[in-house]
C-alpha cells in the first residue's frame, strides 16, 4: 500500500482553511472540492495514454489520449459527496457508484445502508471518495463491497487520514493506495482525527 501525501503549497493552504473552525459551510464545500481536484490530479498521473493522429489546423498531428481502464468514482455517503464535483471537473466521463455508510457513534463500526454501483464495475478502476479516514472502518467496508462485486483496481482519496486507520487499511487491503492532503497525529477517545477537521459531514452539509 502506498500513501501519497500531496505536498503542494496550494493543498497546504487550502487544508489550513478547512482546519479553521470559523470557515463557513459554503467555503468548506468549495475548498473541499478544490483540494479534491488537486488530489485527483495526482491519482491520474498513473493513467495510461495512447497515441492517436488527429486532424489539426496545420495537418495531421499526433496527440495522446487517456486509455486503459474506465473510471468509476465511489463517494461514500454522505461526506464523500463533498469531494465529488471537484473530481468530476477533472474526469467528467466517470460513472458514479454510491455507497452509504455511517459510523455507529458508540462502537465506531460502519453500518451499510445503501449501495448502487456502476455496471461492469469489475472492468473499472474505482476511486473511493471520503474526506476522513479515521479508524478506517468505513473505507474498509466500502472496499469489501467493491471487491465482492469483482472490482480489483481500487484507490482512495481522503482529505485527512489518521495513522491508526492507515495501519488497519494496510493490514486488510494492502493493494489499495491512498491519496491524501495530510496524515494527522492520532484519533481521540471518540474516534475523531486530531487535529483533523471535526465532523466533515456536518461541515459540508451544514448540519448540527
Ligand atoms: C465519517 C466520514 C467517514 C467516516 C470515517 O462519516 O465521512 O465516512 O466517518 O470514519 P472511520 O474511518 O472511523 O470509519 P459519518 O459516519 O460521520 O457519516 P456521514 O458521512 O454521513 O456524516
Ligand atoms: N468522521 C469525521 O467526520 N471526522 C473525524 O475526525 C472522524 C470521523
Amino acid at each position: 500500500m502506498a500513501v501519497h501525501v500531496v505536498d503542494h503549497p496550494l493543498v497546504r493552504h487550502k487544508l489550513g482553511i478547512l482546519r479553521r473552525d470559523a470557515t463557513s459551510t459554503s467555503e468548506f464545500r468549495s475548498v473541499s472540492n478544490e483540494i479534491a481536484r488537486l488530489l485527483i490530479y495526482e491519482v491520474s498521473k498513473g493513467f495510461e495514454t495512447e497515441k492517436r493522429v488527429v486532424k489539426g489546423w496545420a495537418g495531421p498531428v499526433e496527440v495522446e489520449c487517456i486509455s486503459g481502464k474506465k473510471v468509476t468514482i465511489v463517494p461514500l455517503l454522505r461526506a464523500g459527496l463533498g469531494l465529488m464535483d471537484g473530481v468530476l471537473d477533472m474526469i467528467p466521463g466517470a460513472k458514479i457508484s454510491v455507497i452509504g455508510l455511517y459510523r455507529d457513534e458508540k462502537t465506531l463500526k460502519p453500518i451499510e445502508y445503501y449501495a448502487k454501483l456502476a455496471r461492469k464495475i469489475e472492468d473499472r478502476m474505482a476511486i473511493v471518495l471520503d474526506p476522513m479516514l479515521a479508524t478506517g472502518g468505513s473505507l474498509i467496508a466500502a472496499i469489501d463491497i467493491l471487491k465482492k462485486r469483482g472490482c480489483r483496481h481500487i484507490c482512495s482519496v481522503n482529505l485527512v487520514c489518521a495513522p491508526e486507520g492507515l495501519k488497519k487499511l494496510e493490514e486488510t487491503h494492502p493493494d489499495v493506495d491512498v491519496y491524501t492532503a495530510a496524515v494527522d497525529s492520532h484519533l481521540n477517545e471518540n474516534g475523531y482525527i486530531i487535529p483533523g477537521l471535526g465532523d466533515a459531514g456536518d461541515r459540508i452539509f451544514g448540519t448540527k
